[in-house]
């Protein structure tokens, strides 16, 4: 898969070769060593490691290429605009929040589908009882922008370029998976919750947050899909489709939802931007709004997301 953003070479260090010792081969889970390129000490297939990040996509990954170069595409737009921009960057670090309201932080911590890193980022600022962040998503564009960020942050999370069908570490390797608008986009999202389940650890919780399909959500959600933000693979899934596949593959825990009248004004900027009409000055008391209609029965389950919590 050709670099979008092609980065300076970056040197590995010894501290790059132990965070990578928790990585395997997708293909066969054999272990990969090496320190320029990685080499399975199982089936022999050598993978490279492009400017500091591994690609650990196998032959058996069945990868959708228009999924791949859409989320390239936008990359730039996500880390330009959404997570720049201070009102939605206020917006979306309060559904960060609530994502760790339903399950902390700690130990080996996985983000299945960084993207640009701002959760990774928002994660490594707020807590500490991690032992290695690590974040994978298939997009090389997304990597770079993470591996930037995350730079300039002064953190230094494992970021590899993988398959969230085909993860590239062991079972029972982490304590927590957030998967943070991820899901929806797989082509066998089924598939991709198997996968959480096998590299947490007995006990271990996921945290996973997708759009949800309402009544209301889906003429706006049509029109938006009709942009060159989205590829065929992506879904809307009702809560109740997500609670299925989640509990398909482990023990749901709680459900909430969020995103009513903040969500569309304020989040989505490289979407919609209605900026211009003055709005961030109500970001406060929209966002405070947002979270009453998300505990409000009857209210609650017209969001424009849903996240949800499970243990293995
Ligand atoms: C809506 S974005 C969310 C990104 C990030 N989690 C966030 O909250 O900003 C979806 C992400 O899933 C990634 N993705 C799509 N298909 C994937 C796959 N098969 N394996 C890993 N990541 C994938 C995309 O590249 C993209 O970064
Ligand atoms: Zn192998």
């Amino acid at each position: 898969m050709p670099a979008k953003n092609p980065m300076p070479e970056v040197a590995t260090s010894s501290s790059d070769d132990s965070a990578r010792q928790v990585l395997r081969c997708p293909d066969c889970l054999g272990p990969v060593l090496g320190s320029t390129a990685l080499e399975c000490s199982s089936c022999a297939t050598s993978y490279a490691i492009e400017a500091g990040i591994p690609v650990l996509i196998g032959r058996a990954s069945q990868l959708n290429t228009s999924e791949v170069e859409t989320q390239d595409h936008v990359s730039d737009q996500y880390n330009g605009v959404r997570y720049k921009r201070s009102t939605s960057v206020k917006y979306h670090e309060d559904t960060m929040e609530q994502l760790l309201e339903l399950a902390p932080p700690r130990g080996m911590v996985l983000d299945d589908g960084c993207g640009t890193g701002a959760f990774l980022e928002f994660v490594r600022r707020r807590r500490t009882q991690v032992e290695r962040y690590v974040g994978i998503d298939v997009s090389r564009g997304m990597l770079s922008h993470a591996q930037r960020r995350l730079k300039a942050a002064g953190g230094d999370p494992l970021l590899v370029q993988a398959d969230a069908c085909r993860l590239p570490f062991a079972e029972n390797t982490f304590d927590v998976v957030y998967a943070r608008g991820m899901l929806h986009h797989l082509p066998d999202p089924a598939r991709g919750m198997q996968e959480i389940r096998r590299v947490l650890k007995p006990g271990g919780v996921a945290v996973v947050l997708d759009p949800n399909e309402t009544l209301l959500s889906r003429l706006p959600r049509y029109l938006a899909r009709r942009t060159d933000h989205f590829d065929d693979d992506h879904k809307s899934f009702r809560a109740s489709e997500l609670e299925r596949l989640v509990k398909d593959a482990l023990t749901l825990g709680e459900t909430r939802f969020y995103g009513y009248v903040a969500y569309p004004l304020l989040g989505f900027p490289d979407l919609i931007d209605f900026d211009r009409l003055g709005i961030s000055r109500l970001a406060g008391g929209l966002m405070r709004l947002d979270r009453i209609f998300g505990v409000l029965p009857g209210i609650r389950r017209l969001g424009w997301g849903v996240m949800m919590s499970a243990r293995k």
